[in-house]
């Protein structure tokens, strides 16, 4: 096709929680400052506070927001909303390329509404599996329903690009292009350097906790609930039972997240739960960290860029590059476990400092440019 011969090309970027939104966000500026394209957003709120707190930061502006988080919501009920009011923005749109990141319940459906009107998909960050379609759940099954829609599948790693070919995807249509999470770090650490105020909230904290040993602390998955999420609290508990030790814990908005966290954890010395933090606040807990513990997708990738020992507690990794690159480490949530690798991380310097260098396994820092190249010249 001659490519100067036609117009900009509609591309319609469609998110919902936060995750998604760091993600996309690098794709969205470098759209919209490409004369190529003509960039629309259509968010779907499945997350609403959390997804404003990403907006609001990278100046984002949708064209349409469906508003579908309901409290507590479903699976099904969310799909439902969601496929639905998706479809009727492509409808309107009538976009040259529809674009969905990662592996939420917004981005399956969006992949899914763009295929029954036969509009190409992109898949930003796509090929990551772990093998076990319970861990992550509903996750793993989300991302082999995109996989299998998606023309253009944007891998972040060479292992991501080789799980896709090993579905006999069409070599064709996989590209290494990196991790946009990278490209989000970069743009918010300069970004700090240039407004350190836009992480000032957390001065209080930092004043508090002077001289201690920092974890951080975040967790959300849906398979922990219950047993995995009162493991985690209570290996907590124990953790912070040493005086040199704080936890700062942002507790995520999901109710089954917030219920045990606070019956296990509030009033407890040394450890602050605290309201989700937006992404400059939660770029700076990251760097006065000494620890990671997560079960967050985008956690892991962000600590090993950081040099940030990461001990991740989940069963599974569909993002083998941090183990690999030695600074992420698998615990599971047994409660056990998860205390003594801290503790090791804590007492051993050697074995820390084995951990806490920096490597960049998940990309550069330009993957939002390699992506619209690939729009173009694949479209
Ligand atoms: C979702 C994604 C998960 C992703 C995670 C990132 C699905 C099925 N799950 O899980 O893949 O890793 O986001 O955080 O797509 N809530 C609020 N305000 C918010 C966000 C959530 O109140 O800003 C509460 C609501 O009660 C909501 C509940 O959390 O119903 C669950 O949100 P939902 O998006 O369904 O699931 P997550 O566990 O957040
Ligand atoms: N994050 C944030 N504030 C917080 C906790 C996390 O901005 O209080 C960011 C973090 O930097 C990462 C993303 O949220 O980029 C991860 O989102 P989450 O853990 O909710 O989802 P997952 O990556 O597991 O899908």
């Amino acid at each position: 096709m001659d490519h100067s011969m036609a117009g900009p090309r509609r591309i319609l970027t469609v998110f919902g929680t936060r995750p998604e939104a760091i993600k996309l966000f690098p794709l969205v500026h470098a759209l919209e400052a490409d004369d190529r394209f003509e960039a629309r957003v259509c968010v779907s709120a499945q997350h609403r506070g959390m997804l404003d707190q990403v907006l609001e930061i990278t100046a984002i502006t949708p064209h349409h927001d469906l508003d579908v988080m309901q409290p507590d919501q479903s699976l099904d009920a969310l799909t439902a909303r969601l496929v639905t009011g998706i479809g009727g923005v492509i409808d309107r749109e009538r976009p040259d390329w529809v674009v969905v990141q990662g592996d939420t319940a917004t981005a399956m459906t969006g992949a899914l509404a763009a295929y029954y009107r036969k509009i190409p998909v992109a898949h930003v960050e796509a090929g990551l599996r772990s093998g076990n379609i319970h861990h992550p759940w509903p996750e793993e099954v989300n991302r082999k329903i995109i996989g299998s829609i998606a023309a253009l599948h944007c891998a972040p790693t060479k292992t991501a690009r080789a799980a896709l070919l090993a579905e006999n995807v069409d070599p064709a249509a996989v590209h290494v292009t990196g991790n946009t999470v990278i490209d989000a770090l970069h743009w918010i650490t300069a970004k700090l350097e240039r407004q350190p105020d836009l992480a000032s909230g957390l001065a209080e904290l930092e004043q508090r906790f002077a001289g201690k040993r920092i974890i951080a602390v975040t967790s959300h998955r849906r398979e922990n609930f219950g047993e995995g999420m009162q493991a985690i609290a209570c290996a907590i508990r124990r953790l912070v039972a040493r005086p040199e030790v704080a936890v700062i814990f942002p507790v995520h908005l999901n109710p089954h997240v917030r219920a045990v966290m606070e019956s296990e954890l509030a009033g407890i010395d040394n450890v602050a739960l605290i309201e989700p933090l937006d992404y400059p606040h939660f770029a700076r807990l990251l760097a006065i960290a000494d620890l990671v513990l997560t079960d967050s997708g985008g956690v892991q990738e962000e600590a090993p860029a950081l040099g940030k020992p990461v001990l991740v507690m989940r069963e599974t990794t569909e993002r083998p590059e941090g183990v690999e690159a030695g600074t992420a480490k698998l615990v599971g949530t047994d409660a056990d476990r998860i205390v003594a690798e801290a503790g090791r991380l804590l007492d051993d310097r050697e074995a820390y400092q084995g951990m806490a260098r920096a490597h960049n396994p998940f990309g550069d820092g330009r993957s939002a440019q390699r992506i619209c190249d690939l729009l173009w010249t694949r479209g």
